[in-house]
């Protein structure tokens, strides 16, 4: 085996104090934070994230697995995908094309991402997402190509129109035939679709596509990480919606708004979108159709005891009305349009800001919305998907009952409390069911904290199995673990759940692991708490940290 190198002892025990200290003080830290903010609570209530979840949303194991079954040899033509109106409402239309694709044994041609005139931009696909990293990524879910093959390249496809379609609505009976007749078609996914009705193989590469093979290009992630490093940390990402448009398209009424925001939801309002009134309004507003504005969302906030000077990005649109009613409360709200340079920010485009927004959303402490939309629907799964467990979706129905029935102040805020609590126990809105599955398992939030490095191969013989190949999990998770966690190797073959907390030179991705045990340390002295196998520890951090703080716990 071969040797790490292994620091003076001295050293290894004065970082790792230090970096606990750091730990203890970091209130982004879980397992402690709990403790903290039952301390510092005043109001009765520690902040919603301290409370410990019960079902947890995680990736099905048939998609993670799914590279292992072999694509069909007789491909029956190109698809490609037609994607059209905001960034996030494309890449859901493209993941479903994805599946289709693979539900029709087609390759997959690059989409074609059409922008709504009110974008004003002429973004395409390559222009947002990394396409080599995404053709990879697809290796073994579904056939891509970049370029079509020259008998075919110089034509456009036959447009096949499934988006209207709602329902049972079956791509082998209506499409197929059409692929199989002009041999390269496009198409815009039904509306709605049986999902469940797909293959695994069909659904497992819709969820590659959606969650694990779509990185923003080169520039653009560097945009964006310049923006992360720019807000203050810790910090939550707060999705607002409260734009003219969306309030018009809700047929809500409000009282108490400024003369300019009615003014501005009026002119958005067409003929067809006449505000509801009398019992009708009460009703809608009951079933949670109405936004919350700023002032309601700032309510809640509190009601949850996120303490008023936390930092709040503001991962939203231009032209929020009535913003002040948030501001006024949250004094650290921070926006793009503030955090980027003028000139960077007055020339960027409708997507970029979005995928901007997407990208501090993925990347933040914590996640709330008040509206559940494609953003907010890619955003949870994408934060379930790396293990991040604080997204909340504020309740605008829970809202408007409690409200209605003359619920106010305290009594509000304790109502209010109790439906987000149980909302978040219960794992509610954290993901979608079709790529992932909930399950009930303690998180991470009570777990240990130590150390991890990492050990190369050859990995056999092990103290655990000898030399048998079966005794390593699929995709190499498998750890060695110090004197500590050994157990006179008792500890063989238990599994644990895993990330990284820390480390030097920011090593850690934000992503939960689960790996298996396998062996005892086979260093002398150990220099850490657990030893990753090199793909495990690929998995939770990048190698430029080869010391990482991690939060453990058996499972
Ligand atoms: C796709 O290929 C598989 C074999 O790999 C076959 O069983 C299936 O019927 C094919 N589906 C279509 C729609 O051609
Ligand atoms: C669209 O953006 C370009 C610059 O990117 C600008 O020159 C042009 O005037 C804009 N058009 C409209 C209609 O806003
Ligand atoms: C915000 O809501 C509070 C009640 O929660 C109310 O007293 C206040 O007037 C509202 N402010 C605005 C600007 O609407």
């Amino acid at each position: 085996m071969s040797v790490i190198s292994v620091k003076p002892l001295f050293v290894i025990l004065s970082t790792l104090s230090f970096l606990l200290a750091i730990l203890l003080l970091s209130p982004s830290t879980p397992s402690l934070q709990s403790e903290l903010s039952t301390i510092s609570r005043n109001s009765g209530n520690s902040d919603i994230w301290s409370v410990k979840r019960i079902f947890e949303w995680r990736p099905c194991n048939w998609w993670l697995q799914s590279r292992l079954t072999p694509l069909p040899e007789k491909n029956n033509g190109y698809i490609r995908v037609d994607c059209y109106g905001g960034l996030n409402q494309m890449r859901r239309d493209f993941c479903d094309g994805v599946g289709i694709a693979r539900l029709l044994n087609a390759t997959l041609v690059l989409p074609k991402f059409e922008v709504a005139a009110y974008w004003n931009e002429s973004s395409g696909f390559a222009d947002i997402f990394d396409v080599d990293y995404f053709i990879k990524q697809m290796n073994g879910f579904v056939n891509v190509v970049r370029e079509l093959p020259p008998e075919i390249s110089s034509k456009e496809p036959v447009r096949v129109d499934c988006s209207k379609r709602k329902g049972q609505f079956d791509y082998i009976e209506s499409v197929l035939p059409s692929l199989l007749k002009h041999h390269y078609i496009s198409i815009t996914p039904a509306m709605s679709q049986r999902r469940d009705r797909y293959p695994q193989n069909a659904k497992a590469a819709l969820c590659q596509a959606c969650y694990s093979a779509l990185r923003l290009t080169k520039s653009l992630e560097h945009k964006a990480t310049e923006l992360l490093e720019a807000i203050p940390k810790p910090f939550l990402s707060l999705h607002l919606r409260f734009e003219p448009d969306m309030v018009a398209y809700s047929q809500c009424q409000y009282s108490g708004l400024s003369p300019t925001s009615m003014k501005a939801i009026e002119a958005a309002r067409g003929d067809d979108r006449k505000p509801w009134t009398g019992e009708a309004a009460r009703i809608w507003r009951k079933r949670g159709k109405c936004p919350l504005t700023p002032n309601e969302t700032a309510f809640i906030l509190q009601a949850l005891s996120i303490p008023t000077n936390t930092n709040i990005y503001l991962a939203a649109g231009d032209g929020l009305m009535e913003i002040e009613g948030l501001t006024s409360i949250y004094t650290n709200v921070v926006t793009k349009s503030a955090l980027l340079s003028g000139e960077d920010f007055e020339s960027m485009h409708g997507n970029t800001k979005a995928a901007l927004d997407y990208y501090v959303s993925i990347n933040s402490d914590s996640y709330m919305a008040t509206y559940f939309g494609n953003m907010d629907k890619m955003v949870s799964a994408m934060r379930a998907f790396k293990g991040l467990y604080k997204t909340l979706f504020l309740s605008r129905r829970a809202f408007a009952e409690f409200t209605s029935e003359g619920l106010e102040g305290e009594r509000l805020m304790q109502a209010l409390w109790k439906a987000h609590k149980d909302d978040f126990v219960m794992g509610r809105g954290s993901a979608l069911p079709d790529c992932f599955l909930i399950s009930k398992e303690a998180y991470l939030v009570h777990g240990d904290i130590g150390t991890a490095t990492f050990y190369s191969p050859p990995y056999i013989p092990t103290k655990c199995d000898g030399n048998r190949e079966e005794q390593f999990p699929p995709g190499n998770l498998f750890v060695a673990v110090s004197e500590g966690l050994w157990d006179n190797g008792a500890a063989c073959g238990r599994r644990y759940r895993l990330r990284c907390l820390s480390g030097p030179r920011r090593p850690c991705k934000r992503k939960t692991i689960d790996v298996k045990v396998v062996d005892f340390c086979p260093i002398t002295p150990c220099p850490s708490t657990i030893l990753l196998s090199t793909d495990a520890f690929a998995a939770i951090a990048h190698q430029r940290g080869r010391k990482i703080n991690i939060e453990y716990i058996q499972i």
